[in-house]
């Protein structure tokens, strides 16, 4: 079959948009992914995606943000500052997972430690399995482990979130509670409109499932490579670090320059279901594999100067977000953007303008490590995964400044 790799920017965002080009990435990774948002096409994916989106309406993650992530971000990161170090990636995990776990509809019983690292565990073998196509190992083990995590998180969080909810469902159906009182989630989502969606039970667990990993790798992902980013730019220039520091919206700039450099999903691909001609002439003939190549078209110098350089203070075109492709495009563009990335600061924002700003999880992250004195442990630098391709750390060891 042949394959053909876009990497120009340009002709990465109009390949995003056709619609004769249909997911190809996670072929592989099945056991986790099958019938799941991010595999689906045309009317299917249309259907399910609006009855998701719903929940992810703008102002959503603004009140969010107001309410109470600050507090999560502190929460979680309060022991680790006590025992003076911490791993990033467990930072990032152990944040998110109270939140993708929120989004995803899957109740907390005991809201504890032990609790988030079980489901940390559970989305990290989830990842492994939607991202098989990458994986260094046999992909027969893979599999099978991550079936038994999908046993696993069925039991024990997937089924209680299922019965709470029906109850609630059907409370409701009888007018004994309002649409109000229901929980704004992807389970309770997919549970009233199941019938509509023709979604079952097995489904409802891979979405679940998927929209675990697909929030927290991620997160978890961009956040060690944000520090890491920033503590290399801190070693060359402290004063332009620190002055990024100290304003949230430079900060964010910092993580939208680390997700343009460190994109979590480095290619995109697709299969052309008609043949395709791009503007630039590119012919893509029906069949063929379609590789979008997101790390190299972020590296693109017709639209980034200085390509290679980490500069969040760069200008970038109007029409360009600072992060390039990290987040997708086209139908599947990542649903949680506004939860990971927030939105983009105006160049000299009003004071109300900057009162609404949405700094997104990655800045509130790195905003509160930063503030805690981290720097990276010197004794225990960090590692690279040794069982994915991606550019991804395993272990990414740091001190607190003591308090
Ligand atoms: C820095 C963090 C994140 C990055 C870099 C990221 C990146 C992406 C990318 C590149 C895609 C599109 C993949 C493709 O076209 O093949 C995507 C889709 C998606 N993302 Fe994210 N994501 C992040 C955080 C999140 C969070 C926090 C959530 C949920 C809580 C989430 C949920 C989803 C979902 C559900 C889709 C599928 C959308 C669809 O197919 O319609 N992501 N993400």
């Amino acid at each position: 079959m042949q394959t053909i790799t876009l990497d120009g920017y340009a002709e990465v965002r109009e390949a995003y948009r056709q619609h004769d080009l249909e997911q190809a990435l996670y072929d592989a990774g099945g056991v986790v992914m099958a019938d799941s948002l991010l595999v689906l096409h045309g009317a299917e994916h249309r259907r399910r995606r609006r009855v998701e989106n719903r929940l992810f309406r703008r102002g959503t993650f603004r009140y969010w943000e107001k309410a109470f992530l600050r507090d999560v971000v502190r929460d979680t990161l309060a022991p680790f500052r006590a025992a003076g170090r911490a791993d990033l990636l467990e930072i990032g995990y152990r944040t998110i997972m109270s939140l993708t776990a929120m989004v995803a509809g899957i109740d907390r019983p005991t809201g504890s430690d032990a609790e988030t690292d079980q489901l940390y565990r559970l989305a990290k073998k989830f990842s492994e399995g939607a991202t098989m196509v990458h994986t260094t190992r046999d992909p027969a083990v893979v599999r099978a482990e991550v079936q038994a995590a999908l046993d696993d998180f069925d039991r024990v969080f997937l089924q209680p979130s299922i019965t709470r909810r029906r109850a609630l469902l059907d409370r409701f159906a009888a007018g004994g509670i309002d649409e109000d009182d229901l929980p704004r989630d992807v389970l309770t989502a997919l549970l009233r409109h199941g019938e509509e969606l023709g979604v079952d039970e097995d489904v409802v667990r891979r979405e679940c499932a998927f929209y675990l990993q697909a929030g927290s790798h991620s997160t978890a992902d961009a956040f060690s490579h944000a520090a890491d980013d920033w503590f290399a730019w801190a070693a060359r220039d402290p004063d332009a670090a620190d002055r990024a520091r100290r304003d949230p919206a430079l900060l964010q700039r910092c993580v939208y320059e680390t997700l343009r450099l460190h994109p979590a999903s480095p290619v995109a691909q697709r299969r052309a279901l008609a043949p395709v001609t791009l503007r630039g002439g590119t012919e893509i003939p029906e069949g063929s594999f379609v590789v979008l190549d997101i790390a190299g078209a972020n590296r693109d110098p017709r639209v980034f100067d200085r390509p290679e350089e980490y500069d969040p203070l760069r200008e970038v075109p109007a029409d360009v977000p600072r992060w390039g492709h990290a987040f997708g495009g086209g139908m599947h563009a990542c649903i949680g953007t506004e939860l990971a990335g927030g939105v983009p600061a105006p160049a000299d924002p009003t004071p109300e303008q900057a009162h609404e700003q949405v700094l997104g999880t990655v800045t509130l992250l790195l905003d509160a490590l930063l503030t805690a004195g981290a720097r990276p442990d010197p004794d225990d630098p960090p590692r690279r995964d040794p069982h994915s391709a991606r550019d991804h750390f395993a272990a990414y060891p740091v001190l607190f400044a003591p308090g």
